[in-house]
């Protein structure tokens, strides 16, 4: 019996965070956008209906045959979703004339509702709208109010529930209970997606899938590449190539570190230096835009030359994880998408006419790492801030050559090790630092210099797409920046960096 949730996606920022509260529950479910509904309507077991930034009021807002689905799916329709059914139901929904936004109290109005079943009365809930439903369909019935708003959850025919605020977000103190009230109460679910019930069907699907075919992958020492690696090579043992390149603008002794790492995992993996390839080809190259690509091309070129050597390949396999998959199949596109020319190793060239297996592309980054745990894959890797595939070169600005790439090594090194040794590692998103195009004047002992800056950047973020500043404590930035410039020659200047995402990007290129 499947015990899959169908989430229909109207564009709100929030629609992943449902999913992830799901997951969360150890119930699967799938994001897929309303204009793109499966066919296979029977595969899942619940519907879940989103927010959304239109107003229903709009003529040309997102529309779904309510009919269909309200008929044979248990459905949790949230915010716009609530609206809609109110509206095409035969209630009515018009614009707010007070703020609804922020945080608010239910007071339940339904004694043994289910859906509320074990809530507080009083509980705090989040609002994020601007139209208001003022009267409900016929057949419904009220179950909460909160102090401005009369219809903030009710229930149409028998097992349809709308809800006009988010559970899924943290400020609903018992969302997670009003969601799981849904998915076990109301629709009969199974909380049975574990981890180890991915990895088992996962493993059982790729040996399917690829028989006794041999797959090629690219490793980066990243968390998602690694995962996908060990659950292929689980799958499919030997037949499972590994490629790691050494592109020249790794951190200090990685290549080698994380390549004893994988050899450790007994995976089957040539670690290949082209460090020299990737330098010439940047010689004189300043422009962030220019650099990306070249590191892109000349990566392909050097995974095709050796992946060229394993014979008989017909298989690429890729560490994408879900956030990637729903931003390429969603409504409005991916935000980042314009911003910067990601470049992701393992990126398929359409010449190798291979085709693709992604084992994690269901996942969202922290499943991933729950995944990860369950094969035992070595905390270090599991634990490994993220790391951009052009690597320091977008932390160079200005020309990347080696001399530049080792001295940001050594100031990396000495702020990472900063943070392991400090326990702070474990505790942020992200850090690195960045060299910068610019020397000002010092003084070192009684001698005058004219040396290079460093800006040290440590971020927390929960996907990369927003990022605050960490205020790490003045004492280790103090220690920090006096081991810098005592001990990496050519540099006599640290700065902390103290901006946000958004504005400022993670990294400065
Ligand atoms: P930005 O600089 O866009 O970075 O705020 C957001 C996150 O993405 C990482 N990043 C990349 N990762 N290939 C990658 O695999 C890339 O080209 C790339 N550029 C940025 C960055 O380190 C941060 O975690």
């Amino acid at each position: 019996m499947q015990n899959n949730v169908l989430i229909l996606d109207f564009g709100s920022q929030y629609t992943q965070l449902i999913a992830r509260r799901v997951r969360e529950l150890n119930v699967y479910c799938e994001i897929h956008p309303f204009n793109k509904i499966p066919k296979n309507l029977n595969y899942f077991k619940a519907l879940i209906l989103s927010g959304s930034p239109y107003s229903v009021r709009e003529p040309n807002s997102p529309r779904v045959n309510l009919n269909v689905l309200l008929d044979k799916f248990p459905t949790l329709a949230v915010c716009y979703g609530a609206q809609l059914i109110a509206q095409e139901m035969g209630g009515l929904v018009s614009a707010s004339n007070i703020r609804e936004y922020g945080r608010a109290n239910l007071f339940l109005k339904e004694k043994n509702s289910v859906l509320f079943d074990g809530i507080s009365n009083n509980t705090q809930v989040w609002m994020s709208h601007s139209d208001t439903i003022k009267k409900l369909p016929d057949n419904s019935s009220l179950l909460a109010s909160s102090d401005d708003v009369e219809n903030v959850a009710y229930r149409f025919l028998q097992n349809v529930y709308c809800l006009q605020f988010h559970p899924e977000v943290y400020h609903t103190v018992e969302g997670k209970k009003i969601l799981e009230n849904f998915l076990t109460k109301i629709s009969s679910l199974k909380q049975t997606w574990t981890p180890d019930s991915f990895i088992d069907s996962t493993i059982t699907e790729l040996r399917e899938k690829i028989g006794s075919d041999k797959v090629i992958l690219g490793l980066s020492g990243g968390v998602d590449s690694s995962v996908a690696a060990i659950l292929l090579h689980n799958a499919i043992g030997k037949n499972l190539h590994c490629i790691f390149v050494n592109n020249g603008l790794l951190r200090k002794n990685e290549f080698n570190e994380v390549l004893d790492q994988y050899k450790e995992m007994d995976l089957n993996i040539s670690g290949v230096d082209y460090s020299e390839e990737f330098y010439n080809e940047l010689k004189g190259v300043s422009d962030p835009e220019k650099k990306r690509k070249i590191i892109g091309r000349v990566f392909i070129e050097a995974f095709e030359k050796e992946s060229n050597k394993i014979k008989n390949v017909n298989w690429l396999g890729q560490g994408t994880i879900y956030p990637d998959v729903i931003e390429s199949i969603s409504a409005t596109g991916g935000p980042s998408a314009t911003i910067k020319s990601h470049h992701n190793v393992g990126g398929l060239p359409d010449f190798m006419k291979l085709e693709v297996v992604e084992p994690l592309k269901l996942l969202f980054k922290d499943e991933v790492r729950r995944v990860g745990k369950s094969l035992n894959i070595d905390k270090k890797i599991l634990g490994r801030h993220p790391f951009p595939g052009p690597g320091l070169a977008i932390r160079i600005l200005g020309e990347v050559n080696k001399e530049n790439v080792q001295m940001l090594q050594e100031v990396d090194h000495i702020f990472i090790q900063g943070l392991k040794e400090a326990d702070l590692y474990d505790k942020i998103w992200q850090a690195g630092a960045m060299l910068l195009p610019v020397k000002s004047v010092g003084v070192m002992g009684d001698e005058r210099t004219y040396e290079k800056c460093v800006a040290l950047r440590a971020v927390e973020s929960t996907d990369g797409m927003t990022a605050d500043w960490v205020d790490l404590p003045h004492k280790f930035l103090q220690d920090i920046s006096n081991k810098i410039i005592n001990r990496v020659k050519g540099v006599n200047r640290v700065v902390y960096d103290i901006s946000s995402k958004p504005p400022a990007t993670i990294e400065w290129e």
